[in-house]
């Protein structure tokens, strides 16, 4: 059967993506954010995934404003990076897990969560700058499941349900016949705002009480309503939609194996989190 090795949350700031193409990751700006990754590729050099699922939110390359799916599946084979306009080099493309992916898809719609199902996927930032940061040899030893949730439009799906959409993905990962060890990927935030009177908000009290409550206390901020969270956290804040629903895969008791918290990248509080069952 599949399990859940552990899960990782990141941010996904594409700068990060020129920092790794320039080679500049030890210079003073960015030594605080690289230095979150040794420990964690650490751990997955011994623990060595087979798959990752990877929670993320699409920024306009397979759903514009014009058409968003609250939750989306990828279900490819294959999961080609697409030019952003950010100056990043395009990655090599990522081996889908089309076996995972349907099951996936129908364990969650069964469950009534009303996914949208993408043969075809393209991956932006949110996706590939986590995978680039845990394997920087850029050889992914991973095949990967992307879902989208979508923190990019109000309106969004609201803490609570995502929390349950994970609880979801945990129980259909654990119900899958092949034998698999599988990483859940939580990409973005946390506190940022790009944009608007509040551009460069942050709140790091709120991000680390956030951080605290993803080990024991996971439900905690599924007492926020979206515009609640927006307001604690900025607008693009809510990408720790993506943290929650990716921690809530993991049932029982979990241990923080390591994290890391940095102001400023960007506009953003960098973070980063390891965590797994505890034993
Ligand atoms: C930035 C942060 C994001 O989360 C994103 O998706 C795009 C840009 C930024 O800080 O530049
Ligand atoms: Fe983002």
């Amino acid at each position: 059967m599949a399990k859940i090795v552990g899960v990782v949350t990141t941010s996904h700031v594409p700068a990060i993506g020129g920092a790794i193409h320039k080679g500049i990751q030890h210079e003073p700006y960015w030594k605080p954010f690289f230095d979150g990754f040794p420990k964690i590729r650490e751990w997955l050099a011994k623990v060595k995934p087979d798959v990752a699922i990877v929670v993320n939110n699409d920024h306009g390359l397979n759903f514009f404003l014009d058409k968003m799916p609250t939750f989306a599946i990828g279900a490819a084979p294959e999961y080609k990076n697409a030019d952003e306009g950010w100056g990043i080099p395009v990655l090599p493309p990522f081996k889908g897990n089309e076996d995972l992916s349907w099951h996936l898809a129908e364990s969650l719609i069964g469950d009534e969560f009303d996914m949208v199902t993408c043969q075809e996927m393209v991956v932006d930032h949110a996706f590939t700058l986590p995978i680039a940061l845990l394997y920087p040899d850029m050889k992914w030893p991973i095949s990967v499941v992307p879902i989208n949730v979508n923190t990019v439009l109000f309106p969004t799906p609201s803490a609570k349900r995502c929390y349950a959409l994970g609880q979801a993905i945990g129980r259909a990962v654990e119900a899958f016949p092949q034998d698999l060890k599988v990483v859940v990927i939580g990409t973005g935030g946390l506190s940022h705002q790009l944009e608007g009177e509040r551009a460069g908000f942050i709140n790091k009290e709120f991000d680390i009480r956030f951080m605290d409550s993803l080990t024991g206390d996971p439900t905690w901020a599924t007492q926020y309503t979206d515009r609640e969270l927006v307001k604690h956290t900025g607008t693009q804040g809510i990408e720790l939609l993506n943290w929650l629903t990716a921690r809530a895969t993991m049932s029982g008791k979990v241990t923080e194996l390591h994290r890391n918290y940095h102001i400023p990248i960007s506009n953003t509080a960098a973070a980063t989190m390891l965590l797994e069952h505890a034993a």
